[in-house]
């Protein structure tokens, strides 16, 4: 059965650092991977735009000697006649050897791995997860640092519904010795679960500010991150928040002469223009990164394909059918016909969260 990558958390430290090293590997010998993947076909299936993920993904897999399909639209595609996910996955997997998915709503990628014969990697899913997207950050972090551990990371701008956000701070709590200065306007802070189920699980140290430029002299790392104005249901708010944070040179002088400046792109106007040329500015190179490390993914999950699926039988501590989901965002709000599923977090107090979103949800039986 084929393996999936739907969370970052799906990789365990040793196969991060594993992927890490066959990009890099990709990076210095090109030629030993240019028919790794000779006669497989990668499936691009793009509910919502993208440039980076779907062109480096595609990229990734034309430089390992594969072919390439999919469709970049939903609209394009049977989704506008009502098809689910689910189905699009099983047909999907008559056609090509592994799947890329992005999709606006939050657990589709889950659902699309429960469903499919394939891999299924998922490419960005609503607010959730965009594990592709840590990984290029981890070997961006690691080509420009020459580690992941004792660093100090800096997170700014859209901290609630950046799903490159959550699961960076997924992935580095795991190292020794990180600490993060979470950089937001009040109305998009880091959500509680990655605060306390996350960085408060790892002992990993946290401080919350709204003063980037009091926070930059200390930072190894500056992850900014775009105002999402998609994510926003009230348009009001997105104005009045989404020039919360601009970095310029000016600001910079308070900087580390080597704090590594890093952006998941596309920015609007939370970078100026004119860092661009300075050698701490690392976004071009990041994007660059998402194309190896792509590589180095596809790579790996074709020949793991003896791990098992995400099993369909739930724990018998797990709530089907009892607890609706609450997450607008969910894929279980759109398409019917899923089972509302839920497994204990702390259930000596009713604490459960959603199997596909993550949504919290208290229920107790009395
Ligand atoms: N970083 C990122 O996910 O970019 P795209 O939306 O262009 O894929």
């Amino acid at each position: 059965m084929p393996r999936s990558l739907i969370s970052i958390l799906d990789l365990s430290i040793p196969e991060l650092d594993d992927l890490i090293a066959t990009a890099n590997d990709i990076i210095e010998n090109p030629a030993k991977y240019a028919e790794a993947c000779k006669g497989k076909k990668l499936a691009t299936l793009f509910y919502e735009p993208s440039t980076r993920t779907r062109l480096s993904f595609e990229a990734a897999m034309l430089e390992l000697g594969g072919s390439v399909l999919g469709f970049s639209e939903a609209t394009s595609s049977s989704a506008s006649k009502g098809e689910s996910v689910a189905d699009t996955a099983k047909v999907i997997s008559c056609y090509a050897d592994i799947i890329a998915m992005r999709h606006p709503r939050d657990g589709a990628p889950f659902v699309a791995a429960q469903n499919a014969t394939i891999p299924v990697i998922n490419a960005g899913d609503g607010g959730h997860n965009h594990p592709t997207q840590t990984l290029t950050d981890l070997l961006t972090i690691s080509r420009e640092k020459g580690r992941l551990d004792h660093l100090t990371v800096g997170l700014c701008g859209d901290l609630k519904y950046g799903r490159t956000v959550h699961s960076l701070i997924e992935a580095m709590s795991r190292y020794e010795g990180v600490r993060f200065v979470l950089i937001s306007p009040e109305e998009l802070k880091v959500p509680d679960y990655i605060k306390y189920e996350v960085m408060d699980k790892h002992a990993t140290p946290y401080e919350e500010t709204a003063d980037l430029e009091a926070a930059l002299p200390e930072l190894d790392i500056l992850y900014m991150t775009r105002i999402q104005r998609e994510r926003f249901a009230d348009p009001y708010e997105y104005e009045r928040l989404k020039d919360s944070y601009v970095l310029t040179p000016e600001k910079l002088e308070r900087a580390k002469a080597d704090m590594a400046i890093l952006h998941p792109l596309p920015r609007v106007n939370e970078i100026s223009v004119r860092v661009d040329d300075d050698p701490r500015a690392c976004y071009f190179r990041q994007a660059l990164c998402g194309k190896y490390i792509r590589m180095a993914l596809i790579y790996k999950l074709l020949q793991e394909t003896d791990q098992p699926s995400p099993s369909k039988i739930h724990p018998a501590d797990y709530l089907v059918n009892v607890i609706q989901c609450k997450n607008p965002r969910c894929i279980t709000n759109v398409e019917q016909e899923l089972d509302q599923v839920y497994y204990p977090v702390n259930p000596e107090h009713g604490i459960y969260r959603c199997l596909y979103c993550e949504e919290k949800a208290k229920y107790t039986e009395n």
